[in-house]
């Protein structure tokens, strides 16, 4: 989809207006000049207040065209931040997208850097459809929102914005790809397209490699498939010296059937996204490669599929990390934390200073938070400040869960090896984060994300649609951005 930044007038486009509106506040039906009277009335009519998240449009008969206008809410003025023009331009291009329109005008008032790049990025996030194996008509041809164009929006950073949405879009399509497209071995597959693609290093580490390394963890959760594991490191370098080298860590389970301790139905349905750390790392490095930020960034995934078989891994068996640690399995569906002691012991070797990891890791963290939050975990508190002021702007919502209960980390020290892989049910999602700090070299600075709530969804809302949302790369990459900066 093509969005722009363009100077309109009411008067000469003919295609749909988008106005974006506060709460109460009818300031920016100025723009609309002589036509503005009977918008305000009709949108009285429809007690249209505002609100955020709320839509109205009017159709009007001006000489002989009907011009059509959403009017979109931003919520109260004192409290919109970015996300609600994230939002309103989401759904105002869905809404256009909906009704067959191929060209949308959107006016938001005075916009700078930040709201700029928020309605670029809700429109092409709003747009999003994920309806490649819905089998189409003869003769059908889908007419889709094709360009938008957004008064007073400031060039560059609409560009910014596109390659933004664009990567967490292209995250979400591989997310919502089913276990028998993506494995192990094809997921590596699309990390080197993608990186010969872009200009980025790519190494792919096969089952025969992933052993000779010492990565028994990563091999074991992975030697119950058919397909065997793959690890995969993409690296983007910037030009002359970084400012930071940093690495981004995902889980990446093609598909999550349990193992031996096997899942029962309703919890396996779904599990195609215990792969969503690792599309998002993916997501990161392509959007990376165009934004040419002044980081050394690592992307790093080990790609498994954990199925139940003969030669699976098993409840009791106690393997080797590359870092020497050994790990008892107390639950074989507790495999993600076992792939990542091997992804992050790799990644504490690279030199780099900081780690952020990205996890659909526990169940317990969606009991704890809800569907729609990240539990951020760390063990620098200004590191993860950071991270979540970030993500007070970038609407991927996240909340600290403490790391510092001395008693509930003894409960991964107990049993035969160095670390159990599984903590108990009580506080499982802060049991599986300091299982995974375990495998972080010392003095290096991390951020663990369990994202196993927003990763996927089951409803569509704002401007995310039913299922994978790419949660994660956004806010992975202001953070880049932040450090290139500095
Ligand atoms: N992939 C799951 C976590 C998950 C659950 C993600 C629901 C998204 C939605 C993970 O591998 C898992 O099975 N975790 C277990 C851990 C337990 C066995 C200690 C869980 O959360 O039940
Ligand atoms: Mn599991
Ligand atoms: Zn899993």
């Amino acid at each position: 989809m093509k969005v722009e930044a363009r100077e309109f007038k009411v008067e000469e486009v003919k295609e749909p207006i988008a106005i974006f509106l506060f709460e109460d506040d009818r300031e920016n039906l100025n723009f609309l000049g002589s036509l503005r009277g009977q918008v305000e009335k009709m949108l009285s009519a429809e007690d249209f207040k505002g609100k955020e998240e709320t839509l109205a449009k009017v159709s009007l008969l001006v000489g002989d065209d009907v011009r059509v206008f959403y009017a979109v809410g931003l919520g109260k003025k004192e409290k919109a931040g970015e996300d609600s023009y994230r939002i309103a331009s989401a759904l105002a291009s869905k809404r256009a997208n909906k009704d067959k329109f191929k060209t949308l005008h959107i006016y938001a008032g005075s916009l700078d850097y930040r709201l700029s790049k928020a309605i670029t990025e809700g429109a092409i996030l709003g747009s999003y459809r994920f309806d490649k194996y819905k089998t189409k008509k003869e003769g059908e041809k889908d007419q889709k929102l094709e360009e938008v164009y957004i008064h007073g929006a400031d060039s560059r950073t609409v560009e910014v914005g596109k390659v933004f949405a664009q990567a967490q879009n292209f995250t979400r399509d591989l997310v919502n790809e089913p276990g028998n497209v993506i494995n192990p071995i094809s997921l590596a597959d699309i990390a080197q397209r993608v990186a010969q693609e872009y200009g980025l290093e790519c190494k792919v580490y096969d089952e025969k490699e992933i052993q000779e390394m010492g990565m028994q963890a990563l091999w074991s959760v992975g030697k119950g498939s058919a397909t065997p594991p793959r690890f995969v490191h993409m690296v983007y370098r910037p030009q002359g010296e970084p400012k930071e080298k940093i690495a981004i860590v995902g889980k990446g389970l093609t598909f999550d059937s349990g193992g031996l301790n096997i899942k029962t139905g309703d919890y396996m349905r779904t599990m195609k996204m215990d792969k969503s750390g690792a599309c998002a790392v993916i997501g990161i490095m392509k959007a990376l490669a165009q934004l040419k930020p002044q980081v050394e960034v690592h992307g790093i995934f080990g790609a498994a599929e954990n199925m139940p078989s003969g030669t699976a891994y098993r409840p009791d068996d106690i393997i080797r990390a590359m870092n020497g640690k050994t790990i008892e399995i107390d639950n074989t569906d507790a495999e993600g934390r076992v792939t990542l002691a091997d992804a992050l012991s790799y990644a504490s070797k690279l030199g780099v200073s900081r780690i952020i990891d990205m996890a659909t890791l526990t169940g317990a963290c969606m009991v704890a938070l809800g569907e729609y939050t990240a539990g951020l975990f760390t063990n620098d508190d200004e590191f993860g400040e950071e991270i979540l002021s970030l993500s007070k702007l970038t609407g991927e919502g996240m909340w600290k869960l403490p790391m510092d209960d001395k008693r509930l980390r003894e409960k991964i020290k107990k049993g035969e090896g160095d670390v159990l892989n599984s903590g108990g049910r009580y506080g499982g999602a802060i049991t599986a984060a300091m299982f995974l700090e375990e495998f972080v070299g010392e003095g290096i600075k991390w951020v663990h994300l369990d994202i196993a709530g927003p990763a996927h969804l089951r409803e569509e809302f704002s401007y995310y649609s039913k299922g994978g949302t790419g949660f994660g790369v956004r806010t992975c990459l202001e953070y880049i951005l932040k450090l290139s900066e500095r």
